[in-house]
């Protein structure tokens, strides 16, 4: 099957930071469909080589284990074209079609890795080129619009040219192997489901914490945020896989049905809500991992006065008969103490106590998505000698490292998502109602701190973030799993 990928925003970060890595390794591990051509689109005025030669020197960067060697690299780079185009001038795609249609692939796929203000116009243009035939599939990448409006705005312009099922809406935290293993568990496994459910569990921890700050990024990141980088999209995401209801078949619209379920369910916010399940933090210069990093406010690109929140907490609740009354905590943040996605599961104590059990303590579901990759059990075993009438219990777990048991070569994120769009597999991208019920349910917080006269709570890089994200999760009785 032969495929053309044009890559619009062929010269910018995410083009060489995140897709060309993926599409490498996929050449090396020979799931790249042979007879493909990778067409970098941007103003540059490259050539063809000047192209393969920008991309060669920026796999310096990249991971030695993932970096390819000379001999790979020249034949990766005979897939790879430029094409230098102005996306708003016509003439530019009649020029690109001219070059797609030289050949006639069984697929194409345009990728729009561009500031999203461009998609709407980019697929104007490509539907008026004749570029929008039915083996053409279009991936969109975050954000997809600053707010419901804006989303709704996008959605609709590609929808005038693109049917629902050519649209790959990517949310890259789906590709994860961490988070396949996440539907594996509860979708492959009879186990877990009967306990998976109010009657058994306490509160789910849902924790995405970077180390690393804003990077050259800035510009972008002040007008975006937590709540609109990661909450709107990747969390909610994981929140989905956790909280849905299991799909009649493995085909995407039934897991989005799913998913939208979850997300239709969300218990709306209301004044008093939004004053106590929510906080917003913002970090100032501290230490992390040993070195001293600066404020938020003194990165490049940010505000001196800017009150973009760099971390979220919030505590959600889903209004249905599996979930109601569970709380499901939502942190992220950059420049916290440690790189550390995990979702944490805690049951609900034994009813009734014949054991002496450490205060606090009982079984948990640790998820660790990155950067291990793996499970852990936590259980109370009894390890010491008999002391009395009563025993006392330890805590013990049981860990399942993927990494060790699947080796650490596994497909990651995009070059899996990447091989599904080439191969119109839309399982693990967002369709248009879920996104926007997302944006329906971050908004009344984005309206809430855009009235609200204090700005967010200063934490110390390297640290948790605010002490009130602990207080939030403390007043039910609940820490995070980190205090606990
Ligand atoms: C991106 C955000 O979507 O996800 C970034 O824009 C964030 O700000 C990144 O750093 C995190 O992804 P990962 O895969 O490194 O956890």
């Amino acid at each position: 099957m032969s495929f053309d990928l044009v890559l619009f925003g062929g010269t910018g970060d995410l083009a060489w930071r995140k897709l060309m890595p993926a599409l490498f390794q996929s050449f090396r591990h020979g799931t790249l469909p042979e007879g493909g051509r990778i067409i970098g689109v941007a103003r540059d005025d490259l050539s063809d080589d000047g192209y393969r030669e920008l991309i060669r020197t920026r796999f310096d960067e990249v991971d030695l284990s993932k970096r390819p060697t000379p001999e790979e690299f020249s034949r990766f780079a005979s897939l790879l074209h430029f094409v230098r185009m102005d996306l708003s001038d016509p003439r530019d795609y009649q020029r690109l079609a001219l070059q797609l249609n030289e050949r006639k692939a069984d697929t194409v796929v345009m990728y729009l890795a561009t500031a999203p203000s461009l998609f709407t116009i980019t697929c104007e243009q490509l539907a008026a080129a004749g570029l929008n035939t039915a083996h053409t599939r279009i991936v969109l990448e975050k954000p997809l619009g600053h707010d419901l409006a804006s989303n709704r705005a996008i959605n609709e312009s590609v929808r005038k040219v693109f049917s629902e099922n050519q649209i790959f809406r990517i949310d890259h935290y789906l590709g994860k192997p961490s988070v396949q293993n996440l539907f594996a568990l509860r979708f492959g496994n009879a186990l877990f489901e009967p306990l998976w459910r109010r009657e058994n569990i306490a509160n789910i921890q849902i924790t995405i914490a970077e180390d690393l700050g804003v990077e050259k990024r800035g510009a972008f990141y002040d007008n975006t945020g937590a709540l609109r980088d990661m909450v709107q999209n990747h969390a909610l995401q994981l929140l989905c896989a956790l909280a849905m209801e299991p799909p009649i078949n493995a085909h995407a619209d039934a897991i989005r049905d799913e998913k939208l379920k979850v997300l239709r369910s969300l218990k709306r916010w209301t004044s008093e809500s939004l004053g106590q399940h929510v906080v917003r933090g913002q970090y100032i210069a501290g230490s992390v991992n040993g070195e001293s990093v600066p404020a938020y406010r003194n990165e490049p690109g940010v505000h001196a006065q800017s009150n973009t929140e760099t971390f979220v907490a919030l505590r959600a609740e889903i209004a249905n008969w599996r979930w109601a009354g569970v709380p499901f905590y939502i942190r992220t943040g950059k420049r916290l103490a440690g790189r550390d996605a995990r979702i944490v599961i805690s049951f609900r104590p034994t009813p009734h106590a014949i054991y002496k059990s450490p205060a606090g303590e009982a079984n948990r579901l640790i998820i660790h998505l990155q950067p291990k990759d793996g499970l852990e059990l936590h259980l109370l075993a009894q390890g010491q000698e008999m002391r009395g009438a009563m025993q006392s219990l330890a805590p013990v777990h049981l860990d399942l490292d993927f990494d060790k048991r699947f080796g650490t070569e596994r497909v990651g994120a995009y070059e899996r998502l990447l091989l599904d769009v080439i191969d119109g597999r839309l399982n693990l991208f967002v369709r248009s109602d879920e996104q926007e019920e997302a944006w329906r349910w971050v908004e009344p917080i984005i309206e809430h701190w855009r009235n609200e006269s204090s700005g967010p709570r200063a934490y110390a890089a390297g640290t948790w973030g605010p002490s009130a994200a602990s207080a939030m999760i403390a007043r039910d009785n609940h820490c995070w799993n980190e205090e606990c």
